[in-house]
């Protein structure tokens, strides 16, 4: 089996750093580049993230390139209240030996776009990298992209709003738009995609990853626990797109029409889905998760987390 090349663009956050880890750990993808953007923290903080967590895993290899450190126009806003000062709070992860590379992450970006064979990108945070390639090269596009952002329902900013959208809502519209190949996996379905704590015992005592990653778990919990007390463990949002390449059977995905509320007013950012081919609305332009299989899920991040050493 041919492993499906992957980048990564992301905004390491807990999530995110597993997200690389359980690309790392499976041999159905190829995580050949990271990109970094603002978003769970400032830029320099995220970019030094996926540095630690590559450099975790042995894999320092892997080029990380830095991309934009603010949202096209909104106002940046980081989420040190759930990912800390660090960005990647809990474990003691010590900095790493290498350097992000010295192109940036769009000029990266466009150039894997044109590429053959095209890498899938997997995006995780803030769109704005993406949005940035596509307007500043129109005759670059990757084939298929895979993003955690939106929601049909309930946000999580906002009560319309999910993070990543929120963040840089123009960015993602620009997305959107494009109808691509673009896969949302939101909030319906990431928030029934839970590590819970009998999870993170056995993965800390797996090996040197594994007690890391239950450290990441140990201090993302105390968010989740807190303010999401109905829910049976912490939502593991950017781990389901590349568990989604991994094991297509996870996700049932629908095709969508999708638009994002680029106002200023309180739902900005909300992602507003048709799946429903209601009428008055535009063609699909997207597929968005409808579902999950969260056991399997699980499992899957447990055991694939598990086996890296
Ligand atoms: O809303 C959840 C998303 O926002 C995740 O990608 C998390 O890492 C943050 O970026
Ligand atoms: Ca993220």
């Amino acid at each position: 089996m041919t492993p499906t090349p992957i980048i990564l663009d992301c905004d390491p956050g807990h999530d995110d750093a597993i997200a690389i880890l359980l690309a790392l750990a499976s041999p159905e993808v190829e995580l050949v580049g990271v990109t970094t953007v603002s978003g769970n923290q400032t830029l320099d903080k995220t970019t030094a993230n996926a540095l630690r967590v590559l450099e975790l895993a042995g894999r320092g290899d892997i080029p990380v390139y830095s991309g934009a450190d603010a949202p096209f126009m909104r106002q940046r806003d980081v989420a040190a209240h759930v990912h800390g000062e660090s960005g990647l709070d809990g474990p003691d992860l010590p900095p790493a030996s290498s350097a992000a590379q010295k192109r940036h992450a769009v000029e990266y970006l466009a150039e894997q776009f044109r590429a053959a064979p095209k890498a899938t990108l997997v995006a995780t945070g803030p769109l704005t990298n993406v949005g940035l390639a596509f307007a500043t090269h129109p005759d670059a596009r990757p084939d298929r992209i895979v993003l955690m952002g939106g929601s049909i329902g309930e946000g999580n900013r906002t009560p319309a709003a999910e993070f990543n959208i929120w963040a840089d809502p123009e960015a993602a519209q620009r997305v959107f738009a494009e109808g691509l190949d673009t896969t949302m996996v939101g909030l319906d379905v990431t928030h029934r995609a839970l590590i819970t704590d009998a999870h993170t015992e056995r993965m800390r005592t797996a090996g040197k990853v594994g007690k890391v990653v239950a450290e990441l778990m140990d201090f993302y919990a105390r968010f989740h626990k807190s303010h999401y007390p109905d829910l049976d463990g912490s939502p593991m949002h950017d781990p389901v797109c590349v568990a989604h390449l991994i094991d297509p059977t996870l996700l049932d995905v629908r095709d969508a029409f999708i638009e994002v509320d680029c106002t200023t007013g309180p739902s900005w950012g909300r992602t507003n889905v048709d799946w429903r081919n209601r009428e008055h609305f535009g063609a699909p332009n997207a597929k968005v998760a409808l579902d999950i299989d969260g056991e399997r899920f699980a499992e899957l991040v447990v055991e694939r987390i598990s086996s890296l050493k």
